[in-house]
């Protein structure tokens, strides 16, 4: 496919752009999938409209990018745990991914991408946000950024009882990882503390970690930082975890909503 066919439309000028003239039920060539990564470095996430993927195209897709990350609890689809569930409906008693998150970050190898694929969507609402964590990480005072630099923070996981009946794939994971991570590929820096995994600062005594972590977790939600994306049946997103949050909106009681998530393997901050 020649990329001149290929347009890139930026949401807002910090996070995220729609992709435009690809079709991901098709394997990429060499070319157009430089361009898409290159594309997705800028913007952080792209997204895609009507891309009716298998679930074999969308491991395919997920595949171009490294390893596949199997999730330590939530349910999965097709018998493959590389394929992570994605449902709520008026019988669920929560949402998944619906405070402010970077995808299990709480992994020693916390996972570098995620593509999730809706299927499904509610009459109305469901969009979900994004808030690019380089402008949160440059959003900070030089003094905020010297304090936080040489710190890191723990972050846990506990997934007892948030998928039911449903056995984990293995234990709930915990990590340390810098508050100030260096992204491998482009050498930037962003802030990694999330408030669902993120625990506390390694080096500071409790109350000095809660107030500075509770002014990080509002400082993430600054709008200036942020995209919100309301989903068509079959859209794709493909977002960079290493730079970036999320939470999905659940405003569409008792509506469904579902898709399948394919998770990409990352490494240890630094
Ligand atoms: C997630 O956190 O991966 C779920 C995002 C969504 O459902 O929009």
């Amino acid at each position: 496919m020649p990329t001149s066919a290929i347009t890139i439309e930026p949401l807002t000028p910090t996070i995220g752009a729609t992709v435009h003239g690809v079709d991901l039920t098709e394997p990429l060539d060499e070319e157009t999938f430089r361009f898409i990564y290159d594309a997705w470095m800028e913007h952080l996430v792209l997204f895609f409209h009507d891309q009716p993927m298998t679930p074999d195209q969308h491991l395919d897709f997920g595949r171009r990018f490294g390893d596949l990350h199997i999730h330590p609890a939530a349910p999965y689809v097709h018998g493959n745990p590389e394929l992570m569930r994605i449902y709520t409906d008026k019988d669920s008693f929560r949402n998944n991914g619906e405070r402010w998150h970077s995808d299990v970050s709480a992994d020693e190898e916390p996972p570098m991408a995620s593509i999730l694929h809706i299927h499904q969507i509610p009459t109305k609402g469901g969009d979900t946000c994004w808030s690019n964590m380089y402008a949160a990480w440059d959003g900070l005072s030089p003094q905020m950024q010297a304090l936080l630099e040489p710190l890191t923070a723990l972050h846990a996981s506990d997934y007892s009882g948030q998928y039911g009946d449903h056995k984990p794939q293995r234990e709930s994971p915990r990590a340390v990882h810098p508050i100030a991570r260096t992204h491998p590929v482009t050498g930037r820096k962003a802030l990694f503390v999330n408030s669902s995994f993120t625990r506390r600062i390694v080096e500071l005594p409790v109350e000095e970690s809660d107030a500075i972590l509770a002014f990080l977790y509002e400082h993430v939600k600054n709008v200036n930082f942020q995209c919100r994306f309301q989903w068509g049946a079959n859209s794709v997103a493909l977002w960079d975890n290493r730079c970036t949050q999320h939470m999905a909106i659940w405003d569409y009681y008792p509506e469904s909503r579902s898709g399948i998530r394919v998770t990409i393997k990352g490494d240890k901050p630094f």
